[in-house]
């Protein structure tokens, strides 16, 4: 006679056969049931995931939109040399760059060029109160987390994922923004790591060996980023 296999053999079940075989306690039944209800938000989520990456919002290198004032870094972060922190303010304790409101363009342009046509749209701002409505320029998914704090603190400038804003009269993105641009870095942090006081000095170059200051920084700060999927996917 074959062997009595069948999983639903009632003689199987604790208490009522003989024939006693391994059986799982009874408390693996709300494992199982956890385990099912984890596997349904995997699904959903990567459905979530796949769907992002045909959401019309990816913008890609070289989108540099038209802004509603024709503000320029090459101007005022480049030739007149203020620091990207007097602007954004938030960059190093948030996870978001703020864009800077009316008022702190209005620090100095309630004195200078009070009667450029090119200043209109600011003048009308700081009287009614309605914020200018700039273009976003750099934008990820929403399913992507990002966190600026921990890059500008940990040592990244600037200029490693936005290039030379100082040199544009427009913002352009010029790095790629996809997944594999973050593990790459993650994966080998060390060239892009400089000193803290240095993060948003556009033309910082290590004096000698890059490979070894950043190497250098990295076990001095304990950097080590990481390329689990939830640190960015959460
Ligand atoms: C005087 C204020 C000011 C200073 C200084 C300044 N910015 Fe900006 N920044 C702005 C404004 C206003 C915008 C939004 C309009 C635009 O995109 O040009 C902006 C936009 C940006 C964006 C694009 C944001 C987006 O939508 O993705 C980046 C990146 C940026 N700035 C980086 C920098 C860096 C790096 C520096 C320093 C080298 C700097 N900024 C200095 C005012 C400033
Ligand atoms: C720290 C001072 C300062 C701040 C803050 C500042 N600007 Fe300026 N801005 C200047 C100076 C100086 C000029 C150049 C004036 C000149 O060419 O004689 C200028 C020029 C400009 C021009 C060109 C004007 C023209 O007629 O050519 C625009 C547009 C402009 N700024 C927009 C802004 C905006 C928008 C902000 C806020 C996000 C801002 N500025 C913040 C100092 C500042
Ligand atoms: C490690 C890469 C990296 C570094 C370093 C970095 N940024 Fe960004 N920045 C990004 C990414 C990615 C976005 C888009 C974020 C999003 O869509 O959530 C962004 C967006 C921005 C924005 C738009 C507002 C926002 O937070 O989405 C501004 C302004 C900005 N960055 C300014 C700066 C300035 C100024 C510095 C240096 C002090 C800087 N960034 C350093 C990658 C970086
Ligand atoms: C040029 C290098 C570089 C790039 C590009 C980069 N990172 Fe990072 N990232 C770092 C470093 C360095 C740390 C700090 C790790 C540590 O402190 O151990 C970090 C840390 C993080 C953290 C954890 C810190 C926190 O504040 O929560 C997140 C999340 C993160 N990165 C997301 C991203 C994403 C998303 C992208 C791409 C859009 C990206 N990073 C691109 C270098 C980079
Ligand atoms: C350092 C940050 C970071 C880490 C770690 C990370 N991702 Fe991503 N992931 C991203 C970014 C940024 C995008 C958006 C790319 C885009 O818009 O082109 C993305 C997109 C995706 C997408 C959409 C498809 C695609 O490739 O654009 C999937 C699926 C995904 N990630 C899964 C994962 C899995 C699984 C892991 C772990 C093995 C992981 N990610 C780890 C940053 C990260």
């Amino acid at each position: 006679m074959a062997p009595d296999n069948h999983a639903h053999d009632p003689g199987n079940r604790p208490g009522t056969g003989s024939e006693k075989r391994f059986v799982f306690p009874k408390w693996t039944n709300r494992l199982r049931e956890a385990s099912a209800v984890a596997a349904l938000g995997g699904v959903v989520y990567l459905v979530v995931l796949v769907a992002g990456v045909f959401s019309p919002q990816n913008s890609a290198i070289g989108y540099a939109p038209e802004q509603p004032v024709p503000y320029s870094h090459a101007l005022h972060a480049g030739e007149l040399g203020i620091d990207c922190r007097y602007c954004h303010v938030t960059v190093e304790t948030s996870a978001r760059a703020n864009v800077p409101p009316t008022a702190t363009c209005m620090n100095c342009h309630k004195t200078i060029r009070t009667t450029s046509p090119k200043l209109e749209l600011v003048r009308k701002s700081a009287e009614t109160g309605e914020p200018i409505h700039w273009v976003r320029v750099h934008d990820l998914p929403d399913f992507v987390y990002f966190n600026h704090a921990g890059h500008v603190q940990s040592g990244v400038g600037c200029v490693s994922c936005h290039g030379r804003v100082d040199r544009m009269e427009v913002v352009e993105q010029v790095e790629p923004l996809t997944m594999g641009w973050c593990l790459d870095c993650h994966r080998d942090p060390d060239p892009n790591l400089r000193p803290r006081d240095k993060v948003t000095v556009m033309d910082w170059e290590p004096e000698g060996d890059a490979a070894a200051l950043g190497a250098q920084l990295r076990t001095e700060r304990n950097i080590s980023p990481s390329v689990d999927c939830a640190t960015c996917h959460r």
